[in-house]
């Protein structure tokens, strides 16, 4: 994106939201091609590169994917992890040859909460057919931020991807699937998502920094390889934070522009820390609408696919710096009453929560209802006080003539 600053980028993914988008162009071929790899010849043991970092699962972490609504043919890339299948996690025996081989577990979360992906092969599974995808990455940045994205269901990310690298995303056919990949793309794994596969996985590692019991999860069963020569990967950790999705979350600036669509005064939404989240507002006091920020907290629980992620968010007003906890722990402990000025309810969990506990059992295994609380940390007026007191803190001249004078006396 021509930056290597993510609020600059950030600023350009919002510019170009409003702007309208390149369609992505089809060409012939391109160098993810360089290098086929079919059916009996694959074995993703020896090609595809095992990076993992932790316990459990050894997962693919850095590859976006492609696939098509088999009802309507609406298109998704959406950023999903895949695990290698290994050792079964209650016998410790090996898998078979076969799936060891030639199968990827998604963790595409077809049970609640559904990914897009997961929309798609609930449809495909009703259907009683397979859900052909392809796997590709690394790829222009843009496309894996446009993946990571939580965009309106039906929008076409390699188009916003375009608009976000200034000029149209080129595709090329896949060899055994019916998809359109980056043509740059420096790896590409065919294949297609089969119902009826649905087991426990591994111990999963995940991003909230544990290893938990493991998700009923499909496989996926690869047709083709292409890749280029002498190809490059991508890995992130899956780990205690801080890792690479930390910052890529910065750059999700969609949530922001959905919710200030209908409340223009909100001014940022960000995570300085693991799992608080910070709302800016552009106006505080008497300038804006009574509890707002109690309106603008419910909005951003109401627009996201996992609210639960955004478990604990704080509201503040345009003096203070949303990225630095000193201020924002200040703001709170002097602007908010915390049972008068909070409020909480239930919402769909991050199902990574290990705070929540799971509630079904079975082929739908998973977590679904855990609490979001959230402070309102503007200063109450006009709500409760017809004025607040001025805040008081050293000039910046004051604080330069004692740090002269005393940098003089410790010379001495
Ligand atoms: C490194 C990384 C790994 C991710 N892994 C998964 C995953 O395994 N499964 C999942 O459903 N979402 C995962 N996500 C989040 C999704 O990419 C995000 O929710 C995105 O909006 C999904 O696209 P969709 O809305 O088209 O389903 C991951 C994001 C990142 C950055």
């Amino acid at each position: 994106m021509g930056t290597k600053k993510w609020e600059e980028a950030s600023a350009i993914q919002t510019r170009v939201m409003k702007e309208s988008w390149p369609e992505p162009k089809v060409i012939p071929n391109g160098p993810c091609k360089q290098v086929i790899i079919k059916e009996h010849n694959i074995d993703l043991r020896k090609q595809i590169p095992k990076v993992w970092f932790t316990e459990g699962q050894a997962f693919i972490t850095g590859l976006v994917t492609v696939s098509k609504d088999p009802e309507t043919g609406e298109k998704n890339v959406g950023w999903y992890r895949y695990g290698f299948f290994d050792t079964h996690p209650q016998t410790g025996a090996l898998y078979s040859e076969e799936k060891r081989k030639r199968c990827l577990q998604g963790y595409i979360f077809w049970n609640p909460p559904l990914s897009h992906i997961g929309r798609q092969f609930a449809k495909a599974v009703k259907m009683g057919k397979p859900l052909e995808v392809a796997i590709v990455g690394p790829c222009d940045p843009t496309i894996h931020a446009a993946a990571c994205t939580d965009m309106p269901y039906g929008k076409d990310e390699f188009a916003f991807a375009g608009a976000m690298r200034g000029g149209p995303v080129e595709l090329v056919k896949c060899e055994t699937v019916d998809l359109l990949v980056p043509a740059s793309a420096e790896w590409v794994l065919e294949g297609e998502v089969i119902p009826g596969t649905d087991e426990l996985n591994w111990g999963h590692a995940h991003g909230m920094g544990y290893l938990d019991f493991g998700y009923v999860l499909p496989s996926i069963r690869i047709k083709c390889i292409t890749h280029r020569e002498n190809p490059l990967w991508y890995a992130t950790t899956e780990s205690k934070p801080p890792w690479d999705h930390q910052y890529i979350i910065f750059l999700n600036r969609y949530l922001l522009e959905s919710i200030r669509s209908h409340i223009p005064e909100v001014k940022d939404i960000t995570m300085p820390v693991p799992g608080i989240t910070v709302i800016q507002l552009a106006i505080d006091g008497a300038d804006r609408e009574p509890e707002i920020g109690k309106r603008v907290m419910n909005a951003l629980w109401s627009m996201p696919r996992l609210p639960g992620v955004y478990k604990f968010v704080v509201v503040v007003g345009p003096d203070i710096n949303p990225y630095d906890i000193q201020e924002i722990g200040w703001a709170l402990w002097t602007r908010c009453q915390p049972i008068r000025d909070s409020i909480s309810q239930k919402v769909l969990a991050m199902f990574e929560d290990p705070s929540v506990p799971e509630e079904l059992e079975g082929p739908q295994k998973n977590k679904l209802i855990g609490e979001v609380i959230g402070f309102d940390a503007l200063i109450k007026v006009p709500e409760y006080y017809p004025k607040f007191q001025k805040v008081v803190e050293p000039s910046k001249e004051e604080v330069e003539k004692i740090s002269a004078k005393l940098s003089q006396e410790l010379s001495n």
